[in-house]
């Protein structure tokens, strides 16, 4: 294994466990200077580690269609001025949209976050069915790979209790987005399933510099007003585990 690969990054928080930095890649970034300004201002709150998590949906693509698109993208964030020394260490994954089957896909294996066994799952938006869940389970028992659920605050209305809490039992991981976090109407909620350990993992959702920008400065003002420093340090050690051995964006082969 490559003594370049995550073990050497320095993490301070928070780390961003998801976004659309890459450039022309989906609905996120529009170019790479948006791409290469979302990481400036990343790195201007103290962000040293982003995971590029374009959505992958399998209606539209395949899996070598995809990642076709996303090495083309990361090349061009390359070769258009990404610079590691100044810019957070980028570490390319997907934000895969759920789909009947996916915990026996064995696809699903090229789609983790790149050197990791580490995949962020985007769920449906609409009432999740016991075979649905059963399905993430299956992600881990059958594939042997770590699904992480994208900004769970999103299916309140989607999910039973019982559903939460057996994912909980059985140990997914699960992100939440910084603007839930921030909320006035959200906060006291989001953090509570911080502090019980029900999320590990925070992320910007960035997509844009406008009306989604990378924003997790806003937690760590939310959390440092109310002691919740410990609760920072647990999700950065939280998300250097699930990113053990990933693969920085300028050690990816084919870029
Ligand atoms: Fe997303």
């Amino acid at each position: 294994m490559s003594a370049t690969r995550s073990e050497t990054v320095v993490w301070r928080q928070p780390p961003d466990f998801h976004s659309h930095i890459l450039p022309m890649m989906d609905d996120g970034s529009d170019s790479v200077a948006t791409s290469l300004e979302m990481l400036t201002r990343s790195a201007a709150y103290g962000c040293s580690v982003m995971v590029a998590t374009p959505h992958f949906y399998p209606e539209n693509e395949g899996p070598d269609a995809f990642l076709a698109r996303r090495a083309a993208s990361a090349a061009r964030l390359l070769n258009g001025g990404y610079d590691p020394s100044r810019h957070p260490c980028v570490f390319l994954g997907a934000e895969v949209a759920y789909f009947t089957g996916i915990g026996h896909c064995a696809d699903l294996k090229r789609l983790t976050v790149l050197g990791t066994r580490t995949v962020l799952v985007e769920m449906p938006f609409c009432r999740w069915t016991d075979s649905m869940v059963d399905d993430i389970l299956f992600i881990r028992d059958h594939l042997g790979l770590c699904p992480v659920l994208a900004h769970i605050e999103r299916y309140r209305a989607f999910y039973s209790r019982r559903q939460l809490e057996l994912l909980i039992e059985e140990g997914v991981a699960m992100q939440v987005n910084a603007s839930n976090i921030a909320g006035c109407l959200t906060r006291y909620r989001a953090r509570r399933m911080v502090a019980s350990g029900v999320v590990q993992l925070i992320g910007s959702d960035c997509h844009n510099l406008g009306t989604r920008p990378p924003n997790l400065d806003v937690l760590l003002h939310d959390l440092a007003s109310h002691g919740g420093e410990s609760l920072l340090s647990r999700m950065t050690e939280q998300c250097r585990l699930l990113l053990r051995g990933a693969v920085p964006l300028e050690q990816t082969p084919g870029t």
